[in-house]
């Protein structure tokens, strides 16, 4: 009963439902808690696509992006909670075209915001005939102590079930954890072809138990974006829907491959960075490495090294304790081999001093510590119940696998799907890594920054079957302390 109880209070605290009058003396705890997840996730509803993304300084200033179903002058009005002082902003409009469907997208960025402070705020088009519910949310504050963010990777889905099994567990390990998170960062792939407008809806609509009270760090993956010789992919639903940064590198012209229509702006809110409490992380778009093939046959090498110089000069000013990137194909994967990645962005990274670098695009789970393409081989570990660990007991010093130092290299953290799509235990790359989790089980980490230390807990989502969208238990799957 204390598990549901702290489940209703986390709901509450979010204000994720009302309290209503309920029966349940002759119910079950489990089905008490099953029909409180039920209620509550049946009742999610986004129509204005409302979301909120990260910003270069989170403590004064949030983006937010919103829909409406007609072109007008749409608006964002806040106000500091519980005040009656209301500010209005008035939004860009975004036109795109998704199949035969004009769609109507809309963002601002509200700048000169207090740190550490609660806002309340809706969208509503010009004459207010449209708006939305008021949401909340709260300004990070100015110290670096504890952060926690949510992980999730490749929902990736093509049909409200999915997305609807990613909600549940999404909450599932909310509930377990009981972590109090202030960012949610998705590697990519958060529709299944960026083409389909249902898609999009279904991922807001789901991802709205979050994506409007805490903001949004998203990586490109390959299913998110055009295909480099369609006229779109200087518009792309991914810059329609989403409201990132554009902080990132100005690309000279591509003329590498045949028929790539990228223009040098392209890249505006895919590859970008922001400070988070004490670490400074970059999202790189590694789409950018490819040329809309699977395998990512052809680079345009000159752009390659536009981005790489913008990467280094961006860590070089960063003064944070962390240096993290977010990527979607990383270069350590079991499922694809992302060879251009690790020949040519490793290296860089490295002399940036990264300390902790996040990807998806596997559906697996799996964890390496690399320096100069060696993985870096542990004595020790905590006892796992799940998944592969790889250890070589002889190596010395003896090194344990769940604390170690970030001078050892860097961690290669890859995510298991948040929802539904599994690779099993197909590996087709070659590469080795020191822990893996091929199980058909959603996988969310909950990643912890404090000055002094980088700390993860995975927690893994049991379920009946692969597609069973509701969740039997939830374990932690395997956790691990980065240290200086
Ligand atoms: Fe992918």
């Amino acid at each position: 009963m204390k598990k549901i109880l702290l489940m209703l209070c986390f709901m509450l605290a979010l204000g994720m439902f009302a309290c209503t009058e309920d029966s349940t003396a002759s119910k079950s705890t489990e089905e008490i808690k099953t029909d409180s997840m039920t209620t509550y996730i049946n009742e999610l509803n986004n129509p204005y696509n409302v979301s909120l993304f990260v910003t270069t300084n989170l403590t004064t200033s949030i983006g937010i992006n919103f829909e409406m179903p007609d072109k007008t002058n749409g608006y964002i009005e806040y106000c500091v909670s519980g005040s009656n002082l209301y500010y209005r902003t008035k939004a860009n409009y975004k036109e795109r075209t998704i199949g035969e469907q004009t769609v109507n997208l809309y963002d601002a960025t509200i700048y000169d915001l207090s740190p550490n402070t609660y806002y309340e705020y809706r969208v509503v088009n010009e004459d207010n005939s449209e708006e939305s519910p008021y949401y909340t949310f709260k300004t990070m504050s100015s110290d670096t102590e504890s952060h926690s963010l949510l992980y999730l990777a490749d929902p990736q889905e093509t049909a409200e079930i999915g997305y609807m099994a990613y909600a549940y567990s999404i909450l599932s390990v909310l509930d377990y954890s009981n972590a109090e998170v202030d960012l949610a960062m998705l590697p990519g792939d958060i529709v299944n072809n960026n083409y389909i407008q249902s898609q999009w809806n279904l991922f807001f609509k789901y991802s709205s138990m979050f994506c409007t009270k805490i903001p949004l760090a998203v990586a490109a993956g390959n299913h998110d974006l055009p295909f480099l010789t369609d006229p779109t992919v200087n518009q792309s639903e991914f810059d329609g829907y989403l409201n990132l940064p554009g902080n990132g590198p100005s690309y000279n012209s591509f003329n590498a491959i045949s028929g790539d229509l990228r223009e040098g702006d392209f890249d505006k809110g895919k590859t970008y960075s922001f400070d988070y409490g004490a670490a400074h992380i970059v999202v790189i778009n590694t789409e950018v490495y490819c040329d809309s093939t699977i395998y990512c046959t052809y680079s345009d090498l000159d752009n390659i090294e536009v981005l790489h110089e913008w990467i280094k000069n961006d860590f070089k000013h960063s003064t944070a304790e962390w240096n993290i990137v977010m990527l979607h194909r990383g270069p350590y994967g079991l499922s694809y081999d992302s060879s251009e990645i690790r020949e040519l962005l490793v290296p860089v990274l490295e002399d940036c001093g990264v300390d902790l670098v996040l990807a998806g695009h596997e559906h697996q789970y799996s964890r390496a510590i690399y320096f100069e393409n060696h993985l870096i081989p542990f004595a020790e570990s905590n006892d796992y119940t799940l998944g592969t660990v790889s250890l070589i007991k002889s190596s010395y010093p003896r090194m344990n696998f769940n604390n170690y130092s970030s001078s050892l290299g860097i961690t290669y953290l890859t995510s298991n799907t948040s929802a539904t799509k599994f690779y099993g235990g197909n590996q087709t790359s070659s590469i080795d890594v020191n822990y893996s989790f091929l199980d058909y089980y959603p996988v969310i980490p909950i990643i912890t920054i404090t000055e002094d230390e980088i700390n993860v807990k995975s927690y893994v989502v049991i379920k009946e079957t692969a597609y069973s969208i509701f969740p039997e238990e939830v374990l932690i799957l395997e956790e691990f302390t980065i240290t200086k």
